[in-house]
């Protein structure tokens, strides 16, 4: 029976078909393993089910030879070295699609709560001060015919499209490239960057991290959004400045921000946008609902059987190492 090392406590949907195929070395701390710790639960395994917090670089992959796949319990990977692992022979599966739905409903959820000050009214009460009915208190933002600006036209940018719609929203994006049958299907307008950050009352990062969107939003893009407008982040946090964002919500350039990532991550207790009004952090957990995270259990582990098994896995970001075996 092949080893398969699995990083964190995860639903059974994973655990339960690993076990019937392989011996599973499973971490059982709360917290992520350090590095040193990760080479050391990885050494001598087949199979290694991790999470974005498993920083997967070259020098981890050498310390770990037998290594055949490994499957993330995440869609995004760039916390690992694709072209490295490649490079060994290694696969790397990921869970595209199974997460789509409930991504798109936590940054839609993250808009709302923004826009209608969710979080500061939840305060408000808490502290006693609802003494009566005041018709200037707590006054938020229209979401309903605002404008919506989509970074990243993806299966989760397209998805955040599809609420916005419900709200009656006017539906803007940018992106790698220009997508005609999301615009046909969805009524989405591609704008270049600069023009979509001038109009949109809310602007939603769905994008992957790769070299080209790491601080995509800084201090210039800031001072081109509106004064008013509010900033949704359920990607990755090094797409934004965190410190120019900082600026920008203290210095009044955009009104809001609603982050279900930082960078980094996570943030320290102390850091300045933990304390802002205008500001709501949520600890990364977008996709984090009991039948999401029971499908991306399920699709890392049937990935990682596959590979094991020789036969082609679900979902595969470098499918040319299978081709050369
Ligand atoms: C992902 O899937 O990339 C998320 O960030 C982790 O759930």
């Amino acid at each position: 029976m092949p080893t398969v090392a699995v990083t964190r406590i995860i639903p059974e949907a994973a655990l339960g078909p690993l076990r019937a195929a392989a011996e599973v070395r499973l971490w059982e701390d709360d917290l992520p393993p350090n590095p040193a710790e990760l080479a050391a639960l990885l050494r001598g395994c087949a199979g290694a089910l991790t999470m974005v917090t498993d920083r997967i670089d070259a020098a981890l992959l050498d310390a770990v030879p037998g290594l055949r796949v490994i499957g993330t319990f995440a869609v995004g990977y760039d916390n690992i070295d694709v072209a490295a692992a490649t490079a060994r022979g290694v696969a790397i599966c990921n869970t595209p699609g199974v997460l789509t739905e409930a991504t798109a409903d936590a940054a839609f959820s993250l808009l709302l709560a923004a826009a209608r000050r969710i979080p500061e009214g939840i305060t408000y009460v808490r502290a006693g001060e609802w003494r009566a009915w005041r018709p200037m208190v707590l006054l938020g933002r229209d979401i309903h015919a605002a404008t919506l600006g989509i970074i990243g036209l993806g299966r989760i940018g397209q998805a955040v499209a599809r609420r916005a719609r419900g709200f009656e929203m006017r539906v803007l994006y940018h992106g790698r490239e220009r997508q005609p049958d999301a615009e046909r299907e969805l009524g989405v307008e591609y704008v270049p960057l600069d023009a979509l950050l001038a109009a949109s009352n809310f602007v939603s990062l769905h994008c992957a991290l790769t070299p080209a969107t790491r601080g995509l939003l800084g201090a210039r893009e800031f001072g081109i959004m509106r004064p008013d407008a509010i900033l949704i982040n359920a990607a990755r946090g090094p797409v934004v400045d965190t410190d120019a964002l900082v600026a920008a919500l203290q210095g009044g350039q955009i009104g809001g921000a609603a982050l279900d990532v930082t960078d980094p991550e996570p943030l320290p207790r102390d850091h300045p946008l933990i304390g802002l009004p205008n500001a709501i952090v949520v600890p990364h957990t977008a996709s984090s609902t009991v039948a999401t995270r029971d499908r991306m259990a399920d699709l890392a582990a049937r990935n990682i059987l596959a590979v094991l098994g020789g036969t082609t896995p679900p979902a595969i970001v470098n499918p040319e190492v299978l081709a050369a075996r």
